[in-house]
């Protein structure tokens, strides 16, 4: 196995394994998601569900592909035998489907960037507007996700250390400079103070039944979880390191960037009086029309780094998204990394194009029938959200009732001496036996009844 490649130590791994989490996810779709729920409300059920159901889920995936050394498909079916092999496969499946679509929205983000840096995006009027015909624009939107689906592919083709490492180290740190910068620019905007009180005053009033499925399908999706990402990125990482304690540290670098996200987008939306800005566009429509008030030259510099760093967030979500399938055929199907990586990029741009002309260009494609009249593109996004609670939930009784909690434990324990003695070990225990499999079971099955039949109506 020392030819698959590894990561170079601890930092590289947690900057990875980060890298995944921290993307469009964070950025473009949490503030979405807590615009539609309620604001803080949201905020809280969101970090509920992080820290006590996705963080057990994510030490569980880590340990899996620490003791297997080998991708989703190969771990599972290495410590499992049997038929459990196709549950690493569904993950890789729906990793597969998270591309094709994620692909398409880090288009725009690309688009954005070029048309604000180089382009006469901030001499527009009426944004939304914008917005709309933009993602109508199939010339435009084609060679952008093409562009972008090929970045994706030159990194994952050079490998874990040269390729991934590398662009992680750089594009994160980059991150958060930009978005604290922004915050603190947003804050000082009129009337900041309103967006500040929706975000961070909890009305507890406002949780429904959709807050928490919102809540948790975004925290699964944020933390990249579900699908075998960790399980395959958990293969490259070195016996020596603490699974949980770099477990714990993903889930609070991924929830900060989402958090901060929200605290950058809500004054902007009090600022500007963009409360009927509701859903994909939010984020798209609310920065520009901030961008374009601040004046040419600034707006152009500030606006051009803002969508430059949602495209690296988005890229290094993208990169672990094409590993998971790449590692499974390099390591099962024991083809060349580049041959593998460049034919499931063509694939799977291609298995995107339905999504991308589901934005009003092709009419059956913008209201499925057997949808709720919805596009496309949030169709295979929904599908593949419930597939990755599904996953998560599959993973705590596959480590329950096949491989073992005690296996599990003795992994946790390599790189940390004290795990046994720990509290952490208990809950996490707790929670991978008892409390993720029955609520994920639960919720994934209110899920999927609310999205073909609508729950609201039974609970309000
Ligand atoms: N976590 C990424 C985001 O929030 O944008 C999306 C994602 C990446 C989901 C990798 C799943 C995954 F395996």
């Amino acid at each position: 196995m020392s030819n698959r490649g590894s990561f170079s130590g601890r930092l590289g791994f947690i900057l990875a394994a980060a890298g995944s989490a921290v993307g469009l996810g964070n950025i473009w779709r949490f503030p979405y998601l807590a615009g539609q729920n309620g604001g803080a409300a949201f905020l809280l059920i969101y970090l509920i569900c992080v820290f006590a159901l996705c963080f057990p889920v994510m030490v569980g995936e880590i340990a899996i592909g620490r003791n297997a050394q080998t991708d989703a498909y190969g771990s599972y079916k290495k410590l499992g035998g049997g038929k459990w092999g196709y549950l690493g496969l569904f993950g890789i499946l729906a990793g597969i489907f998270i591309l094709s679509f994620y692909n398409v929205v880090a288009g725009w983000a690309f688009g954005y960037f070029l048309e604000i840096s180089f382009g006469d995006l901030l001499n527009q009027t009426n944004y939304g507007q914008y917005f709309g015909n933009y993602v109508n624009d199939i010339s435009d939107n084609f060679w952008f996700s093409l562009g972008f689906m090929v970045f994706t592919a030159l990194i994952v083709s050079q490998g874990v250390q040269k390729g991934i490492e590398m662009a992680n180290k750089i594009m994160m740190p980059a991150l958060y400079i930009i978005l604290l910068g922004l915050i603190v620019y947003s804050l000082t905007l009129p009337n900041a103070i309103e967006g500040v009180k929706f975000y961070l005053i909890p009305d507890l009033s406002e949780i429904k039944t959709q807050t928490i499925f919102d809540g948790l399908r975004q925290a699964f999706f944020s933390l990249s979880l579900g699908m075998g990402a960790l399980i395959t990125y958990g293969s490259y990482v070195s016996k020596n390191q603490n699974i949980v304690s770099s477990a714990a540290v993903i889930s609070i670098a991924d929830s900060s960037v989402a958090f901060l996200a929200g605290l950058m987008v809500f004054p902007m939306v009090a600022a500007i009086n963009a409360y009927d800005v509701q859903g994909p566009s939010l984020v798209f429509v609310v920065l520009t029309e901030v961008f374009h008030n601040m004046g040419p030259i600034a707006g152009r510099i500030v606006g051009g780094s803002f969508f430059l760093l949602l495209c690296f967030a988005a890229l290094t979500s993208t990169v672990s998204l094409l590993e998971v399938p790449a590692a499974y055929l390099v390591d099962q199907k024991k083809l060349p990394r580049k041959t593998v990586v460049w034919g499931l990029a063509l694939l799977i741009f291609v298995l995107g194009l339905p999504s991308m002309l589901s934005q009003g260009m092709i009419p059956f494609l913008n209201k499925l029938s057997f949808y709720k009249e919805r596009d496309f593109l949030s169709f295979v996004s929904d599908m593949c959200d419930i597939s990755l609670t599904v996953g998560g939930g599959l993973m705590c009784i596959f480590i329950r009732n096949r491989w073992k909690i005690a296996n599990m434990n003795n992994e946790l324990a390599i790189g940390n001496p004290t795990y046994f003695g720990s509290l952490l070990k208990k809950y996490i225990d707790f929670a991978i036996m008892w409390l993720c499999p029955i609520i994920l079971g639960i919720l994934s099955i209110l899920i999927i009844i609310d999205k073909f039949w609508g729950i609201e109506k039974i609970f309000g």
